[in-house]
């Protein structure tokens, strides 16, 4: 059977950037470190006045058609994840795709288009609809195009504000693909939960910590669900985990929990056994309460062997690179955590096809979702050609002053009808181009 996955991918971000310990943290009154040690965050990505969801997904997937030599005939299918959207029937799909046929001489009249929501999960599900799209064999040798786009702002004051971030993946899904094939096992762990929605408002409404707690438990039930379909795990099968990171810190608290997991009965829970004991078992408390307690004790024993820092450096941190720089793309973040995995891959001639990535996806609301997959040979040549372009992205954007970030987060605050200059000088991308007769929001397409 032909193998099914991601043949290419490119990342656009917005071309704005609030630095977090030196404009922000000073501004808030708070000490910088909160942001590089606590949360793991230098910088947060924004959009400038003339970018918004529609823009960085257009720019990302236009940015990835031309670099793979693509036309609208070629693309069968194009769904948007989101969770920023700002129209409720019309999907951001047929935006992107309006803005996309203004480049093109062909349209994408036959591809099928639609939008997912699902918090940060989204982006996630997108690739199985289309990896399940081709599977049944209804793509007609058509590639899928997967964009994830969001602008993660929090009200004003909000602890979320510290987290942050625009910016949009396009991904490419195709037979035989050049990065990384996809397999049918995955693992769900999802729950009726309220910690972080949108009920009828543009910014969240999220119970920080609680939302945490959430994250933790939902990946936790996700990878049991992985297991019971493809066996137990072993930290030593993944060359790197990529998870969903609203901030490096969040990682950090469910890689511990996770390499727990699955180092219990095997040789490294025995080998580490001298230094730290056996994992406690729930069959030895008499209530659960004094079992998390020693879980607690163990998991903090744990973090500081010399074993799992090892492994969490070489398998979890070079994930990380690109969040701490950009904050939280919502849906794109888990693809960003891939993305840094394989740049780090690549900078160190590491040879990785045929290796495993083991990926935790999260969407708040709640649902976690753990699959594998097998990077494949062409994913030198793809990985190089993304990361070039990302270091010039990532070094253009413009460095906000604190209160230039105040205009800029007021302007793309639906509730308030303000107009703030541009910051930046638009080129060779899609923007925002005002609004049409009937409220519809309307692009052009700048040289
Ligand atoms: N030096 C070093 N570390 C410091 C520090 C300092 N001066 N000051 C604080 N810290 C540490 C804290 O100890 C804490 O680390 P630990 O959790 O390991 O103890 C960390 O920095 C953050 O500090 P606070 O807990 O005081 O931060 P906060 O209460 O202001 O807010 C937050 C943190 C709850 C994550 C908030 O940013 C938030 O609400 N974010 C949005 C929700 C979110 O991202 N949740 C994550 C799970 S949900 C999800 O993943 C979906 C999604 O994308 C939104």
């Amino acid at each position: 059977m032909t193998s099914v996955g991601i043949d290419a991918f490119e990342i656009w971000t917005g071309n704005l950037v609030l630095d977090l310990p030196n404009t922000f943290a000073p501004a808030q009154g708070e000490d910088p470190e909160k942001y590089t040690k606590g949360l793991g965050l230098n910088a947060s990505s924004f959009p400038d006045s003339y970018e918004d969801i529609v823009t960085m997904g257009a720019n990302a997937a236009h940015r990835l058609m031309e670099r793979k030599g693509l036309t609208p005939e070629d693309i069968g299918r194009i769904d948007v994840a989101t969770e920023s959207s700002f129209d409720k029937s019309k999907p951001i799909s047929t935006y992107v795709a309006g803005c996309l046929e203004q480049v093109y001489e062909g349209d994408f009249h036959h591809a099928n288009k639609g939008e997912r929501k699902f918090a940060c999960i989204a982006g996630t599900q997108c690739l199985d609809d289309a990896y399940n799209w081709i599977r049944a064999g209804r793509s007609r040798g058509r590639a899928a195009l997967v964009i994830a786009t969001d602008t993660a702002l929090y009200e004003r004051d909000d602890p979320g504000e510290a987290t942050q971030g625009a910016g949009a993946v396009a991904m490419l899904i195709d037979e035989d693909p050049n990065l990384v094939e996809l397999s049918a096992e995955q693992g769900y762990g999802s729950a009726d939960e309220t910690d972080f929605l949108k009920p009828q408002q543009q910014f969240p409404s999220v119970d920080g910590k609680r939302s945490m707690q959430v994250y933790l438990a939902r990946m936790r039930e996700a990878l049991e669900d992985y297991e019971s379909v493809a066996g137990a795990s072993h930290p030593d099968d993944f060359a790197y985990v990529p998870f969903h990171t609203p901030f490096p810190g969040m990682v950090r608290k469910a890689a511990v929990l996770a390499y727990r997991h699955t180092i219990r009965d095997t040789p490294i829970e025995a080998d580490l056994a001298e230094e730290i004991g056996r994992q406690p078992r729930r069959e030895d408390f008499d209530d659960k309460a004094g079992y998390d307690e020693a879980i607690r004790g163990y998991v903090d024993d744990l973090k500081a062997t010399e074993r799992y820092q090892t492994w969490y450096e070489t398998t979890i941190e070079p994930t990380l690179t690109i969040s701490r720089e950009v904050g939280n793309w919502y849906t794109g973040s888990v693809h960003l955590a891939r993305a840094s995995a394989l740049i780090h891959a690549a900078e160190t001639d590491r040879d990785l096809a045929g290796s495993a990535l083991g990926v935790g996806s999260y969407g708040s609301g709640a649902q976690a979702e753990v699959h594998a997959e097998l990077v494949a040979d062409g994913w030198h040549e793809e990985i190089e050609a993304v990361s070039d372009h990302l270091d010039d992205q990532l070094a253009e954007r413009y460095d906000l002053t604190f209160t230039e970030y105040e205009a800029v987060h007021d302007a793309h605050n639906h509730d308030k009808d303000v107009e703030t200059a541009e910051l930046t000088t638009p080129s060779r991308e899609f923007v925002f181009d005002g609004w049409g007769r009937m409220g519809e929001r309307k692009y052009r397409y700048v040289e």
